[in-house]
């Protein structure tokens, strides 16, 4: 039985978690910090929106958490690096509440420019007011986006069969392909200086806050209107105000504050603005959309260990992970067996993807080969979450290249380990297509059933060696189950693997060491 908490208090669209017997929901609405930190060790799962920060001190405490689902698109209040660090997956439905987001921005450009909620409320007093609220046509103005994800595009889309003119700063975006859908993209500061309306789509982080500023305000048109319902802090409130009462900024629309509620009421006191609360992924279709996505996510998850809509892993689709998962275990155990094999610090990994597997997504595979190498290593718990983060810390390169050609195997994954004292070099293949095999090590060919215990033994090709390491096996009781042994040349050094039934003793390893003949013995337990 999986629990998970749950810190909001709608539960339209979770029916396929709430009615799945492995899982037990428990729903404590918006805790306080101190009752967050209390709760938390007790869960497997969390289940948020906006209403809580899931911080470091809070996931310093989350010893059973596997997984965090944001039912919604922003992930700013979850301390991402500490969830990563600690193994925990992060995910999201980012696409369920785009149109709910770009409609309601657009109800605020509407509502800027044709002054809908003064008008409404003059008249509810009684007044009928036409003189004082004649408006603006949206029709060949300029709008200018800082953002240009799915809401950005979204919102792009619309205003363009408005007959606005759009231009965008983002820089992580093709200019080709905005230009494809109309859109220009522009410095920052170019689209300060000519939009007639800014609206914001971007994420939250250490680039966008504040990026509406006093300094960005002086560049703008005199007159600008700024649409903010991406989050609060990408706007200087003080700055924003203090524009609005100087008549620099002739209007602005907010659904997202720098607190919410908010504590300093002031930019919602100020004439000219346009505001509602947090309210642009508020609709019917987005909550259930997203409620329903995400339970399917937190289901799969820990139910069938299918990653999806993580933030910080690699994710793949089910279909294409049914047909990746046996390749993911031939990873994690070629890691796993050089991880346990391999001596000194490890400096510089190269992983080649060959034949059918150049058609996956290599980096999954990546990750898991990271998890079964750096897990015998360390002592900390390493999962596929925190595996590329603790190989970065650790000064690991990680390099992953993709070759066609997989010689004698439909695919291969050939993994290099470079240390301080040397390389070491393991390939490894699926026979029919789900039984993994270890094929060759450091050039010589093996075949090598990567599960239970083996003893690996560098030894001279010389006839009796491996008849005495035998003879030594059988005095300590340890069954042999299979043998391989691999050599380049006649007479020269010789690898054998022994498969064995038992696990060995250190002892029964230092004894084998003895063996004349024998250069080098470990266990490896796969
Ligand atoms: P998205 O990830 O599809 O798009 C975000 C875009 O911002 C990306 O194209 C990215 O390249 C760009 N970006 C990143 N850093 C930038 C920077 N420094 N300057 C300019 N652009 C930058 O996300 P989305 O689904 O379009 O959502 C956008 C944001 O809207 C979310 O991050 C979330 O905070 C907010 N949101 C708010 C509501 C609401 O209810 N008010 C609803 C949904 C989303
Ligand atoms: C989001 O990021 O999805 C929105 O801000 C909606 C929300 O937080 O509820």
């Amino acid at each position: 039985m999986y629990k998970i908490l749950m810190t909001y208090d709608s539960i339209e669209g979770l029916d396929t978690l709430l009615s799945n017997k492995d899982f037990k929901i428990e729903l404590h609405n918006k805790p306080t910090p101190e009752e967050f930190k209390t709760l938390i060790k007790d869960y497997d799962g969390l289940l948020i929106r906006s209403e809580v920060k899931v911080t470091a001190d809070i996931i310093a405490v989350a010893d059973k958490l596997k997984f965090i689902g944001r039912a919604g698109t922003g992930v700013d209040n979850v301390d991402k690096t500490a969830a990563t660090q600690k193994g925990i997956v992060v995910a999201n439905v980012p696409g369920g509440n785009t149109i709910s987001a770009a409609e309601h921005t657009i109800g605020l450009m509407l509502s800027l420019a044709r002054n809908i909620p003064e008008a409404h409320k003059s008249l509810k007093n009684k007044k009928w007011d036409r003189k004082n609220f004649v408006g603006t046509e949206l029709l060949g103005k300029t709008l200018g986006l800082i953002g240009l994800g799915r809401i950005g595009n979204e919102v792009a889309k619309r205003m363009l069969a408005f007959g606005m003119k759009v231009i965008a700063y983002d820089p992580f975006v093709n200019a080709d392909i905005a230009r494809s859908n109309g859109i220009k993209l522009k410095t920052i500061d170019d689209v300060f200086g000519q939009a007639d309306y800014i609206s914001i789509h971007s994420p939250l982080n250490e680039s966008t806050k504040e990026i509406i500023n006093a300094d960005a305000i002086k560049k703008m048109k005199d007159g600008v209107r700024i649409i903010n319902c991406a989050r609060g802090p990408i706007v200087n409130e003080k700055d924003l105000s203090n524009a609005l009462k100087s008549g620099k900024v002739k209007g602005a629309a907010l659904d997202v504050f720098s607190k919410e509620p908010p504590e300093d009421w002031t930019i919602v006191e100020t004439d000219n603005v346009v505001v509602t609360p947090h309210l642009a992924a508020s609709t019917e279709e987005a909550q259930v959309k997203i409620a329903q996505e995400m339970s399917e996510v937190i289901v799969d998850f820990f139910t069938k260990g299918l990653i999806r809509n993580a933030i910080n892993v690699p994710t793949v689709d089910w279909e294409t992970y049914k047909k990746m998962m046996p390749y993911v275990e031939l990873a994690s155990k070629i890691g796993s067996f050089q991880g346990q094999i391999t001596e000194g610090g490890i400096q510089e990994i190269e992983v080649s993807y060959c034949g059918t597997l150049t058609n996956f997504n290599t980096s999954s595979l990546t990750v898991a080969y990271l998890q079964g190498l750096l897990s015998p290593i360390l002592d900390i718990k390493i999962n596929f979450v925190n595996a590329p983060v603790i190989a970065k810390e650790r000064g690991i390169k990680i390099k992953e290249t993709t070759i066609h050609d997989a010689q004698d195997y439909s695919g291969l994954i050939v993994a290099e380990v470079k240390t301080d004292k040397g390389k070491i070099s393991v390939s490894g293949t699926l026979f029919s297509d789900k039984n993994p095999r270890i094929v060759n090590i450091n050039s010589l060919n093996v075949d090598i059933v990567p599960a239970d215990g083996k003893i690996l033994i560098i030894n001279d090709d010389k006839p009796g060696v491996v008849g005495n390491v035998g003879v030594v096996l059988g005095d300590n009781n340890v069954n042999i189950a299979g043998m391989n042994v691999g050599r380049k040349t006649i007479g020269g050094e010789a690898l054998t693997i022994i498969e064995v039934d038992s696990t060995v003793s250190n002892e029964i390893i230092e004894k084998l060491s003895k063996v004349q003949g024998v250069k080098k013995v470990k266990y490896v337990a796969l």
